[in-house]
């Protein structure tokens, strides 16, 4: 196993940057909301894979962040398996902004899974998509060597994937890929994640709002309840947001800290993103 030192100076590096985009082959074409960025990196961190455990993909979408993770993993001289969760439906205007070449569906809440398996199919053997809500879906997959989460749009969620998922990640050698974390409308990120700094080792930040960590030691149950955001007043969430600003100083800016702070603040007792997006009403 590489040691935590060699594990911080090799991200440090940032060497996804230097993958060619032509590397990812056909991932490249599959529509995504990840930032140029964050497709390389997905493809670098599925080449660069340590163990044969599981690939953990919550919040798939259109594909996107799976494909890339597959084209990478399948180059990696490991045996490999990416379980994709999500509902896999889509609104028309989702659908119409990340994926403007396919047919638009007639109505919201279409079906996503035909095109899915579409833009997976080159890698179909690797592949399980779990559809449904990921707050009812529970993890008995075993070791997961990556982690990417890009689902936990909501405190209660966030609670239930630490629980179901950090569990499983290997001490030494996985790697969290929380995508959402410097969202201003998603302040439970770093909530839930300074309350578990004792088994996760920040990495790097990946533009625009992706954090990534290092597990460094098994995810207790205790650990969990003491990191859990579903039910922290505002007071309490806000200052442990401040703690994530002070843990983070020196690999983040301020400013993101900042605006969940000013996020909560307009939003109180709000715990759900979509929520904290809508201008507060009046009055
Ligand atoms: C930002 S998108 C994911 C983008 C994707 N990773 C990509 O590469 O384009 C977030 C996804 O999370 C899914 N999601 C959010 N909450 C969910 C839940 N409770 N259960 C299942 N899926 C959920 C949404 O359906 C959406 O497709």
């Amino acid at each position: 196993m590489q040691s935590v030192s060699k594990i911080v100076a090799e991200f440090a590096a940032r060497p996804w940057m230097a993958v060619p985009e032509t590397d990812l082959g056909p991932a490249a074409q599959v529509p995504t909301m990840l930032t140029p960025e964050e497709r390389l990196f997905y493809h670098w961190l599925g080449r660069r894979v340590q163990g044969e455990g599981a690939t953990v993909d919550l919040g798939a979408y259109a594909g996107g962040s799976a494909a890339r993770l597959l084209s990478g993993l399948a180059i990696s001289g490991r045996r490999f398996h990416v379980h994709s969760y999500d509902r896999f439906r889509s609104s028309r205007a989702l659908w119409a902004r990340f994926m403007p070449d396919e047919p638009l569906p007639d109505a919201d809440d279409a079906d996503l899974l035909p095109v899915v398996r579409r833009h997976l199919a080159p890698w179909q053997k690797h592949v399980t998509l779990h559809v449904g809500d990921i707050g009812e879906k529970q993890w008995t997959g075993g070791p997961i060597e990556i982690l990417s989460v890009d689902a936990a749009k909501g405190a209660v969620l966030a609670d239930h994937i630490a629980e179901q998922f950090f569990p499983a990640l290997v001490p030494g050698r996985s790697i969290l890929v929380q995508q959402d974390y410097l969202m201003s409308v998603q302040p439970w990120l770093c909530a839930q994640m300074v309350r578990l700094r004792d088994g996760f080792l920040p990495l790097a930040h990946v533009p625009k709002v992706g954090l990534i960590f290092l597990a460094v030691a098994p995810v207790t149950e205790a650990a969990l309840t003491a990191a859990k955001v579903g039910d922290l007043t505002d007071g309490k969430l806000m200052s442990r947001v401040r703690e994530a600003a002070a843990w983070h100083d020196g690999m983040v800016p301020r400013a993101p800290f900042k605006a969940m702070l000013e996020q909560i603040k307009a939003h109180p007792g709000v715990r759900l993103g979509w929520q904290m997006r809508q201008a507060r009403a009046p009055g």
